[in-house]
């Protein structure tokens, strides 16, 4: 029977017989001895197999090529080595799959970009294997963090007819003919579409989550996510996933509150359940990450207001490619400053102006902010983006008619107002910013399986 490498490795018992299979990351080989690290994808390391002479097939071993699929059969014996513990004295090799010298990823260290271009192979990588073991992780230690909690998982929907951001940035989903729609004064008649109206896949569950919210207090989605803006940075995907919690009788400070012990949680949980993963990304993708995360699951996050922020950024002296003055929707760069520089840790803005704030957001008494806050974090930017929702359906549909939003499509969710409203408030959780902010990687198309950006989605 098959042991997985990672189990063997902590679990084994020395003299005892174990078989591995995986695949050959590098081979040494001499007349009478060959040394294979051999990776199964569930753990770093792999295991060293060493083959002598005496193995049944030792002259099959000449033919192995990293890349290869092989099965072994050996004994878990003392590795003399240093930097392992154990190795596999080899019994049996079989070569399942060969590969040959073409394998793209023999031993040399790739570019980011290069492997990119091979995302059907990258997993076969060191890194790429700890960011994507990294990534499983952490999506199960968010189920747990709110299941601890006692909020309700709920499945919002993929396809919909509302643009919950309101920034025009649903993918169209149709099937009517693209070459000749069916025309209704002269534009696509959507009427005649599949679901009889125009649909997109969605910017995000939050619409749908309140409803939930407003029946199982607590909830979260935590889906894909789609947005055809054009930007192509290294922070934007078109397809992302993310994490939105919901809960009703909440109002801000109890939002950036369960945001804080979420981020911390999952800081936590990587140092402690993904050790030997963030020891590389520390060792070769950001010196000093862990340290970085011990201090941020340890810290309480600064909390600033808006016009604050703004304050400190005029008194910066830095000039910045966009001019600072209130009303301005941060960027990155100010974003950047503030949690490199001003605090040097993670920190929430609170109270944006509100015509640079989302519809749903509750108008705060000064008639000029809406109660939203974003988790700002050094490198990454903005990870988190939430708000206490405007509750009052009278101040909520006069908000919609000074934006032109109609009230027909979203009537549904206004009517949530009509009945047993209540304070609530959420926030969304970028899924790819944590995984770049907790292992050090700068691009989000390498915490991404096949990502998704302008212009690319091959494989
Ligand atoms: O700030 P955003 O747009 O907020 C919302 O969608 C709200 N409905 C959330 C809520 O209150 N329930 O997006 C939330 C987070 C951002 O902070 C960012 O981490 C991530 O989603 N995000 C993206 N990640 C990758 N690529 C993109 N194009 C992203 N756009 C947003
Ligand atoms: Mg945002």
């Amino acid at each position: 029977m098959r042991t997985r490498i990672s189990n063997l490795t902590a679990h084994g018992k020395p003299g005892q017989g174990y078989e591995v299979a995986g695949w050959v990351r590098s081979i040494r080989i001499s007349k009478e001895i060959a040394f294979i690290t051999l990776n199964d994808g569930s753990n770093l390391p792999g295991i060293q197999v060493v083959a002598e002479q005496g193995v049944a097939n030792f002259a099959d071993i000449g033919r192995l090529g990293t890349g290869a699929a092989v099965r072994v059969s050996g004994t878990l014996v003392e590795s003399p080595a240093a930097g392992q513990a154990w190795e596999l004295a080899a019994t049996e090799i079989r070569i399942i799959g060969a590969a040959d010298e073409t394998f793209p990823l023999q031993k040399k260290r790739h570019s980011f970009e290069y492997l990119r271009s091979i995302a059907h192979l990258r997993p076969r990588s060191n890194t790429f294997g700890a960011v994507f073991r990294l990534r499983s992780r952490l999506a199960q230690a968010i189920h747990s963090f709110f299941a601890e909690r006692g909020f309700l998982y709920v499945h919002t929907p993929i396809i919909t007819a509302s643009d919950c951001e309101g920034a025009g940035e649903l993918f169209r989903v149709t099937t009517l003919d693209p070459a000749s729609p069916p025309l209704l004064d002269a534009r696509p008649d959507y009427g005649q579409d599949f679901f009889g109206q125009k649909t997109g896949l969605t910017v995000s569950g939050q619409l749908e989550g309140e409803l939930f919210a407003l029946a199982f207090s607590d909830i979260y989605t935590f889906g894909p996510t789609f947005r055809a803006e054009n930007s192509n940075t290294a922070r934007h995907a078109s397809e992302f996933w993310m994490i939105e919690p919901e809960m009703a009788f909440a109002n801000l400070s109890d939002d950036a509150d369960l945001a804080e012990e979420f981020v911390r949680y999952l800081c936590r949980f990587a140092l402690e359940e993904c050790a030997e993963d963030m020891a590389f990304f520390d060792r070769h993708i950001e010196n000093g990450l862990q340290e970085r995360i011990r201090r941020v699951a340890e810290a309480d996050f600064v909390r600033m207001d808006y016009s604050d922020a703004i304050d400190r950024l005029q008194r910066s002296g830095v000039s910045f490619a966009y001019p600072v003055e209130w009303g301005l929707d941060l960027q990155t760069e100010h974003e950047r400053h503030l949690s490199e520089h001003v605090v040097g840790g993670p920190l929430f803005i609170l109270n944006y102006p509100r015509e640079i704030k989302a519809f749903y957001m509750r108008q705060n008494e000064d008639g000029r902010t809406v109660a939203a806050m974003d988790l700002l974090v050094p490198k990454v930017g903005e990870i988190i983006g939430g708000s206490q929702r405007e509750e009052r359906l009278d101040l909520l549909e006069q908000r919609m008619a000074e934006l032109g939003i109609a009230k027909e499509p979203l009537w549904w969710y206004l009517e949530s107002r009509r009945w047993g409203s209540c304070p609530h408030a959420g926030f969304g959780l970028g899924f790819e910013r944590l995984v770049m902010y907790l292992s050090g990687m700068e691009n989000i198309r390498d915490v991404i399986p096949f990502p998704r950006t302008p212009r690319h989605a091959e494989f």
